[in-house]
């Protein structure tokens, strides 16, 4: 059976981005394939951190993969960290990764400009990524279209390291993207990508009132000044996201009234808040439920990080074998 890796930051709130985008896919992936699933801590370091409040915001993001969803029971739920050989491969990955393709990666050009000094972990965080997937000679990674160029190299690093070490035999499969339509959900400010990092989110586990004060100061189409100006719903982000919330009659109806300036874009964003709401609610409460069972979650991410360690030691010592390292001996306990 294929395998299936992917991995999300906890650098701040799970989003309906990240939701659409990729964990509602894990959660049904999961039915037909063996996946493992990480939450990528050794990644969030790569920028400025509060390191105060990580572990938090490890465990939060826990909490809400296991409400999407995410069956600890079929697919192993872990913490990147409790399984130092995700950075023992990155560091040997590195061999084969040139500076070169590290420094024509999108996301390292648009995030170094943030720093004065750029850390080297910005640099390398892809190599990282490599890591986690081939760790689990993994075939397929359902992601957002924002990791696509990461995978490209995640492909090329594989296949470098496959002909260097493996007489080019595909050791390392060449992982594959899963997308979903959902690919590229833009923030509410209607301009990038919606991301933690910009503010433009709405959380997956905020609460109605919440929804909808994000919702309403949401960017529609500029051209609509007043409800009786017609819209073009094809470039407002608020009709896209009808898409994903409403039943097909209502992003008809919302297509019409937009269209035919039969109603304003407040009433448009309150029927997405009443239908976000609804849908998000079991996984805000399963959230909740989470919340009472103090030890629950860290019992499952330390039953997964179990279950992964016995893949990733297998795949080390492998690869240690095959890059040419010495074995370390086991010392027997009476000759000490
Ligand atoms: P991260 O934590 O930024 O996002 C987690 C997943 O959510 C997707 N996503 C989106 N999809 C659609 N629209 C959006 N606005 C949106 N924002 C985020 C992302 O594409 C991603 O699939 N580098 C990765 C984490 C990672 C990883 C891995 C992923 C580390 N190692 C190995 C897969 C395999 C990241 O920062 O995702």
């Amino acid at each position: 059976m294929p395998r299936i890796f992917s991995g999300i930051q906890p650098s701040g709130e799970l989003h309906i981005g990240n939701w659409l985008g990729a964990v509602q896919n894990w959660v049904t992936l999961q039915l037909s394939y063996e996946c493992v699933f990480c939450i990528v801590d050794l990644h969030a370091i790569t920028g400025k951190y509060d390191h105060e409040t990580l572990a938090q915001r490890t465990r939060e993001m826990a909490v809400g993969l296991l409400a999407c969803g995410i069956d600890p029971d079929r697919s192993p739920l872990f913490v990147q960290s409790h399984v130092a050989e995700h950075a023992e491969l990155q560091w040997l990955l590195n061999a084969v990764t040139p500076i070169g393709d590290l420094e024509r990666m999108t996301q390292f050009k648009d995030k170094s400009q943030r720093f004065e000094s750029v850390p080297a972990g910005l640099l390398n965080y892809p190599v990282l990524m490599a890591a986690d997937i081939l760790l689990y000679r993994a075939d397929l990674v359902p992601v957002g279209d924002d990791q696509i160029q990461h995978l490209e190299l995640t492909r090329d690093i594989a296949r470098k390291w496959n002909a260097e070490f493996a007489a080019g035999e595909q050791y390392f499969p060449e992982p594959q993207p899963i997308l979903t339509e959902a690919k590229r959900i833009m923030g509410l400010d209607g301009e990038a990508k919606m991301s933690k990092s910009l503010g433009n989110t709405v959380g997956l586990l905020d609460g109605p009132e919440e929804i909808w004060q994000k919702l309403r100061p949401a960017k529609t189409d500029p051209a609509r000044v007043t409800r009786k100006d017609p819209g073009n719903p094809e470039i407002c982000n608020i009709y896209h996201l009808h898409r994903y919330f409403s039943p097909p009659e209502t992003v008809a109806k919302v297509a019409d009234h937009c269209r035919g300036a039969k109603w304003g874009c407040l009433d448009c964003k309150r029927e997405l808040a009443d239908n976000m709401i609804a849908a998000l609610a079991p996984i805000r409460e399963r959230a909740l439920d989470l919340h009472t069972e103090p030890g629950r979650v860290e019992e499952i991410l330390a039953e997964g990080a179990a279950t992964a360690r016995k893949i990733a030691s297998q795949t080390m010592l492998e690869v240690r074998g095959r890059m040419g390292f010495l074995p370390a001996a086991t010392l027997c306990p009476d000759s000490r």
